[in-house]
């Protein structure tokens, strides 16, 4: 389905559950990311590129200071009254809009009541960032109904602020500032310290290469606990380290002198990792695409073994896949279920054909497979 069949969908939704037009249809992508997981938090780089899919919302401002939240892709509708709204007053989805509304007037922004029609052509639970997304939505969505006019740096920290406060999840900055700053046709190269970002050119067709992502069928959810508790193993092992974070160490020898043998291994991904990011953004500044295959492939054994947050589908895949040709493949984002992605031939049938093999040998239903090419960021759409 095409966006803009997304948004014209969203959009008659709008006219006959509120007997009017929208004022206006906003879209913001998913994400993956190259390369830097779990590097975000840690103060450290990550590389993602934006989808061509994502999450669009159909909005109209409304008095009474309300929010109306209804999603094509969730039961129920949630009514928010503004005023008074704090973390814990709104749980489930309507968790995600509604708490980008509360970030953005706790910033002093005028923001009052709307109603929002949210649909999307991206896969929940799939690692590809479809929270960021609606987040990402109703905050260019909001902002423009109320002429709030805001840098997208920091409508990226409320979304961000929403997820932490409102939802509960201590999640990075990768993933809203992606869906916000990205261009079509690069990678942004984000220092999550300074917050500064450059856009790399990320052009894997002109290599005669794609970047197939795999969506492995097992889903996560980062509100499970098991992202929290990598988060609070990265701070102690910066502490026993006695650097304010991981970014800070980028010798990995230097984990041999944290006792506990578990956080030296979180340590280890995390150090690597932030090198791998960089040498990256350096082989693609070169031209350099297939360079990168090996960099997928060192990151995933390391999400693997060190962090230990991939699972069995993503490990057959990448496995897969990588003997039938792609110069690397690996899990992204949170862990625990989602997707993996591969750097494959432009013509990728056999590393298609070979992941689907691997998953009949284990007795799994069939992957589903998504073209990826490297899209735009958030925008007005209608
Ligand atoms: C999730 C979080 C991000 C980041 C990734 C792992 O997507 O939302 O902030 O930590 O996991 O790299």
């Amino acid at each position: 389905m095409s966006l803009t069949a997304v948004a014209v969908r969203a959009a008659g939704r709008f006219l006959s559950w509120h007997g009017d037009q929208p004022e206006g249809v906003w879209h913001a992508p998913g994400r993956v990311n190259l390369v830097g997981e779990h590097t975000d938090y840690n103060s450290g780089w990550v590389l993602p590129f934006a989808l061509d899919r994502g999450v669009v919302v159909a909005a109209a401002r409304r008095g009474g200071d309300m929010l109306d939240i209804r999603s094509l892709q969730s039961e129920g509708r949630a009514v928010v009254p503004l005023p008074g709204l704090r973390p814990g007053g709104v749980t489930g989805w309507a968790a995600y809009p509604a708490g980008v509304a509360w970030a953005m007037r706790e910033a002093g922004l005028p923001v009052g009541g709307a109603s929002l029609v949210i649909d999307s052509d991206l896969p929940q639970g799939a690692g590809l960032s479809s929270s960021a997304a609606i987040e990402c939505a109703v905050a260019i969505a909001l902002a423009d109904l109320y002429g709030a006019d805001v840098p997208r740096t920091e409508l990226a920290a409320l979304a961000r602020r929403a997820e932490n406060e409102m939802v509960g999840v201590p999640s990075g900055i990768m993933d809203q500032s992606a869906s916000l700053l990205c261009e079509a046709g690069h990678a942004l190269l984000l220092d999550c310290r300074s917050g500064q970002s450059t856009q790399v050119p990320f052009d894997p067709a002109a290599a005669g290469l794609a970047l197939l992502v795999v969506d492995t069928g097992a889903r996560h959810a980062l509100t499970d606990g098991r992202y929290a508790l990598r988060r609070a193993e990265c701070e102690q092992a910066a502490r026993a380290l006695g650097v304010p974070s991981l970014r800070d160490v980028t010798d990995p020898a230097r984990t041999a002198a944290i006792g506990d043998p578990v956080l030296a291994r979180r340590a280890r991904h995390v150090i690597s990792d932030n090198c791998r990011v960089l040498m990256a953004a350096d082989l693609l500044g070169a031209g350099d695409v297939a360079g990168l295959g090996r960099l997928l492939h060192d990151s995933h054994a390391s999400l693997r073994d060190d962090f230990e947050i991939s699972w069995p589908q993503a490990d057959v895949a990448a496995e897969a896949a990588e003997r039938a040709g792609a110069l690397g493949a690996r899990m992204v984002g949170g862990g625990f279920g989602g997707s993996v992605i591969a750097l494959a031939p432009a013509d990728s049938a056999a590393v298609r054909a070979a992941v689907r093999a691997g998953y009949a040998r284990q007795g799994w239903p069939p992957p589903a497979f998504l073209d990826a090419p490297p899209s735009a960021g958030a925008r007005r759409i209608l």
